[in-house]
Order: structure tokens, then sequence, then C-alpha cells
């Protein structure tokens, strides 16, 4: 099983399709899952659909090309777009994102008591996995809008690359921790009489948890605590509801890898998580592969040349002889990664030979601008059908 019989996938019709309403680009870190959820955004935008592009870090010129280099969570449409579709595009900001929650979900006093607080700003900040909820809450958010046509998502550069697909999990396992459950048990059960349990509660063991944590901390984190529990109720249930929604035969996952070893490897470790989980895999789409047009001399028979250059000598040889040898090994090097690369993918497809593939080569540079983006969606849609 090679790469030249795996099913090729066909990104236009994907995009065109007004069943698909979200597209997710997930894969390992540094692939081209931006790249390539901003070049389907433009590419569906120019095709005539209402897009919405969710981007996470984007490199910076590439986010002031498309007029989204300030933070301000909020989608901005995009200059510069032919044809009839829009294109908005938003760069995920996590704390924003979770300030929002808390805002829409509590009263003035009690949104500003949580918003001051250490304990939650400590928090919203930093801790393991914000991105991954709050990708999770805006997705759910924009398609609860029902604005687009079109969500397209961009992930995270988790060390995991499954995070997002634990999100609603991982979020659950937070919000049963042993000592949120027993912080916020009594509050629970009792309702407002709860409160003043919990309060007298935690002013018992204010003696013991205080010489631990220091008292103006532990009132930090009973403040935090007494105000986010009715909140993450409603939290882990949205997550849960995201979670189905990218379950649902509307949305399309697309799993982006290079031709590397490693990348791959994630990859098709993505492709089974995908499949455990019952997410719709669209396809892989095998960015910055390499690409030579002297492909028809090959690396042993340039080597070869080299060599029989080298050892007749400059006299013999004539001038310019030592520029060709060296010419000939340069590509030599080439052809071998070339191969590398081909032999990766070639296992990849031996393995999943359904998963439906398309590839798109390294252009020279960086891709920072909506010609870029063109370019790239150009590549990706214009995939030659297997044995062409
Ligand atoms: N086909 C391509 N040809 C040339 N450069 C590319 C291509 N695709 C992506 N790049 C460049 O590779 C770099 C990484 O791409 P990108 O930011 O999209 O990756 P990513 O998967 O989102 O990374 P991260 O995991 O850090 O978020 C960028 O500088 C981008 O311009
Ligand atoms: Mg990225």
């Amino acid at each position: 099983m090679s790469l030249d019989t795996a099913p090729r996938l066909d990104a236009d019709a994907l995009l065109n399709d007004p069943q698909t309403r979200i597209v997710v680009c997930c894969g390992a870190g540094g692939v081209g899952k931006t790249t390539t959820a901003a070049a389907l955004g433009v590419r569906a935008a120019e095709r005539g659909r209402r897009v919405v592009v969710l981007t996470i870090d984007p490199a910076k010129r590439l986010a002031q090309s498309m007029g989204i280099d300030a933070l301000d969570n909020s989608p901005r449409r995009v200059a510069g777009i032919d044809g009839s579709g829009e294109l908005y595009a938003m760069m995920l900001d996590m704390k924003r994102t979770f300030d929002e929650i808390v805002e829409a979900h509590a009263d003035a006093d009690r949104a500003r008591a949580i918003l001051e607080n250490p304990f939650y700003q400590s928090l919203s900040a930093g801790f393991a996995g914000t991105q991954e909820y709050m990708a999770m809450e805006k997705l759910g958010q924009l398609r609860a809008r029902d604005s687009w046509d079109l969500i397209v998502v961009d992930t995270p550069p988790s060390r995991s690359a499954l995070d997002f697909l634990d999100a609603p999990k991982r979020l659950g396992s937070f919000l049963d921790g042993r000592f949120i459950r027993m912080l916020t048990a009594p509050a629970k059960a009792g309702g407002r009489a709860g409160m003043k349990f919990l309060n007298v509660g935690m002013s018992m063991m204010t003696g013991t948890l205080g010489k631990l944590l220091g008292s103006s901390l532990l009132r930090d984190v009973q403040t935090f605590v007494a105000a986010m529990d009715t909140l993450f109720g409603g939290f882990r249930t949205r997550a849960e509801a995201t979670y189905r929604l990218l379950q649902a035969p509307g949305t399309a996952f697309l799993v982006v890898a290079t031709p590397e070893r490693d990348a791959l490897r994630e990859a098709a470790y993505f492709v089974e998580r995908l499949e455990a989980d019952r997410m719709p895999l669209a396809g892989l789409v095998l960015n910055r592969v390499h690409e030579s047009d002297a492909a028809q001399l090959s690396a042993e028979r340039a080597l070869a040349a080299a060599e029989a250059l080298d050892e007749r000598g400059v006299d013999d040889a004539g001038a310019g002889a030592g520029d060709a040898a060296a010419l000939l090994r340069l590509h030599a090097e080439r052809m071998q990664v070339l191969a590398h690369e081909r032999r990766t993918r070639d296992r990849f497809a031996a393995l999943h030979p359904e998963v439906p593939v398309a590839q798109v080569t390294a252009l020279p540079g960086d891709v920072h601008d909506l010609a870029g983006l063109r370019d790239v969606a150009e590549l990706l849609a214009s995939q030659e059908a297997p044995g062409a």
C-alpha cells in the first residue's frame, strides 16, 4: 500500500457542501494547522460561503494581514476577499474567554469578586488545558450564534495533540477533584443554608488549612469556590454539548501532518483517537511535502556522475566541473530527502489505507498573507486522482 493508491481528499467538495458546518484542523505542533485553517477559510469564503476562522496563536505577520493582530476575542471581517462570500477571523484569547463566561453567568457583584480573585486569575491564566476548554467554549458560542455557514477551527499546539478532545472529560475531572468537591459539597447539598454551612465549615478548617496555605490565600480560595460553584456546572454541560456537536455529521476533522516520522506518528494516533471518539474524520492533509522537477535523475546516478567528474580532475573535465559536481551532490541529497518522505508517507498509508489524503507542497517562503493562503488552498484543492 503506497500513498499513490490512497484515496484523495476533495477539499472543494467538503467546503462547497452546505451540510459542512464545522471543520477542525488538528495535528502535532508546527505542522501547519493554523495555515491550513486560514487557507480553507479564504477558499470557502471566495467560493461564496460566510465563514469564520477561529485561530490560535497565529504568526504575527499572518494575523496582521488578516486584520486580527489585536486580541479582542470577537470575529473581525477580513478585507480583500474576492467574490460574494465573507470571511471573518478571530484570534482566541484564553483569559478573555474565561472572563466573558464569568460575566455572562454571574451577577455584576459576584462577577467582580471572581474576576478580582487571585486564585481565579492564576487559574484562568495558567491552569493546564485552559486553551482546550476555551477553544471548546468559543466554538460552542460561535455555533450557537448561527451567523456563519461554516466555522473553521484551528487547535492549540498541545504537547499531546489529543488534549482538544479531552477537554470535556478533563474539565469534569477537574471539577470532581477532591479539593473542589470538599469545598463545594455542603453548598450543593443545602442551597442557601448550605452556603452558611460552607462558611462555618471553612472557618473551622481555617486553623489547619490556614497554616498550610496562609489565611488570606485561604479566603481567596473560599470566595472563589463559593462563587464558581454554580458557574462550573453550566460550563461542563456546555463542554459536553460542544463535544456532541463535534461528533455530528456537519463536522469534519482534518488531521494535518508533515511527511516526517514524528508528525505522522502523531497523525496516526490522532486518526485512531478520532475513530475511538466517533468523530468524523475527513482526511489527512500532508503539508510541506518536497518535490523535484528533476526526479528522473536518481540520487545514485547523480552521485556517480559527481564522482566521475571529481576523478577526472579539473584539467580533464574542464572549467565548471567542480560546480557541476557540487550541484549533482545537492540534487542527490534532495532526492534522498524525497525518498525518505515518500517511505514515511507510504508507511502511514499502509496503516490507514482508508484515510483520504491531500498533499500540499512546501512553498519557498512562509505563508503570511492572503495570496499565500490562496496558494496553499489551491494546492490543497487540486489533488490528482490515484494512479493519475
Ligand atoms: N505549505 C507550506 N509551505 C511553506 N511554509 C508553510 C507551509 N505551511 C505552513 N508553513 C509555515 O510553517 C510555519 C508553521 O505553520 P503554522 O503556524 O500553520 O503551524 P501550526 O501547526 O499552526 O503550528 P503550532 O502548532 O505552533 O500552532 C509557519 O511559518 C507557516 O507560514
Ligand atoms: Mg498554530
